[in-house]
């Protein structure tokens, strides 16, 4: 990277070659929020989007995103499959069929296993990205087939697994242990960590709590700025107790959560199903109340300080990254 004379901003690893991406950064899938205004915006950015397959009510839904998703940007971009416990049973194989039929080249899977989908993607020629949470998962995603993995750790929004490892761990374990690339995902927001991750032998990052702060993000302004404000201990673990523990930015609600999941004997969901609902969560991102429901955000809310747009976002990151390599870095030896 640094022997030839390439101008900054071409930073090249085996991610942004395999993915055909200008830079080594993704946008993970976000339910609700990974529609094409902000797939777009991260891919004309120069870095990869992804649209959360399930944010879309229907596969019929799903196949009109995409094609919107294309009229809004001619680089690639990808479509997040999230296979996890729902309230509502999911008709998965009609939307990865709505998926490989719109021609999408890049996938992200996460939740569970892809194994049953892995001959379909293959046959179509689809680059599989799966994302998890402990290097056992992302061996078994490599033994699949799978052409890189998202290695998320314990700081990242969403569902970080219930084995508690934080990135400085598992990345350098998956250097070790994996030969297909990996993303570094969850805490990342900035071009130190960029930086630290390439270090630890990650091939990329891989973004979701950065991404949701920002222009593009088609989330309401208030859920932003509440984000900007908050500091790294404004997180709660939820779930914990039923084993499907989910990293939410810690509202009323989360609190709520967490007291009836402390009171003794088993915790029944269907005691804090009425408050987490899905649904919940997407009228949170629309109208604003904050109270309303829970949204995943990551410890990484303590390294956000302001509501850019995703291209100075990507641009920003290269640049410092860069930066750090160059001169901090090579200053050292
Ligand atoms: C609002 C929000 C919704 C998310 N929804 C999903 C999802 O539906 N599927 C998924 O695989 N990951 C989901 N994630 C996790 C991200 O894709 C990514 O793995 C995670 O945010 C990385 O950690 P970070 O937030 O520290 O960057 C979500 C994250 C956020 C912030």
């Amino acid at each position: 990277m640094l022997g030839d004379n390439r101008p900054g901003g071409q930073m090249k690893t085996r991610v942004t070659q395999m993915l055909g991406i200008e830079h080594p950064i993704v946008q993970g899938g976000m339910q609700w929020v990974g529609r094409a205004e902000l797939t777009s915006a991260v891919s004309n950015a120069g870095a990869l989007g992804i649209l959360t397959a399930l944010t879309q009510p229907t596969p019929e839904a799903l196949s009109a995103e995409i094609a919107r998703c294309r009229e809004m940007t001619d680089k690639p971009f990808a479509v997040n499959l999230t296979i996890l416990p729902t309230i509502k049973p999911v008709p998965y194989g009609e939307y990865v069929d709505a998926i490989v039929s719109s021609g999408i080249r890049i996938v992200e899977t996460a939740g569970r296993n892809p194994e049953p989908w892995m001959p379909l993607f293959k046959s179509a020629g689809i680059t599989v990205i799966h994302k998890c949470t402990s290097i056992r998962h992302a061996l078994k995603a490599q033994s699949l087939g799978c052409d890189m993995v998202s290695v998320d750790g314990f700081e990242c929004a969403g569902h970080p697994g219930e084995d508690d490892v934080t990135n400085l761990i598992l990345l350098p374990l998956a250097a070790r242990r994996l030969s297909i690339p990996f993303l570094a995902s969850g805490g990342f927001a900035d071009g130190r960590g960029l930086a630290a991750a390439l270090a630890m032998g990650a091939d990329g990052i891989n973004m979701g709590t950065r991404f949701l702060v920002t222009k593009e993000a088609p989330i309401h302004e208030r859920v932003k700025q509440k984000m900007v404000e908050a500091s790294e201990l404004d997180t709660a673990l939820i779930f914990r107790t039923l084993r499907n523990t989910s990293r939410v930015f810690r509202n009323s609600v989360a609190e709520q959560v967490l007291a009836i999941e402390a009171q003794p004997g088993e915790t029944q969901f269907e005691d804090i199903a009425p408050m987490v609902k899905g649904v919940r969560g997407r009228e949170l991102f629309e109208s604003g109340d904050l109270d309303h429901g829970v949204w995943s955000a990551g410890m990484v809310i303590g390294l956000i300080d302001d509501i850019p747009t995703c291209k100075e976002l990507v641009e920003r990151i290269v640049a410092e990254a860069e930066q750090i390599i160059r001169e901090r870095l090579t200053n050292l030896l």
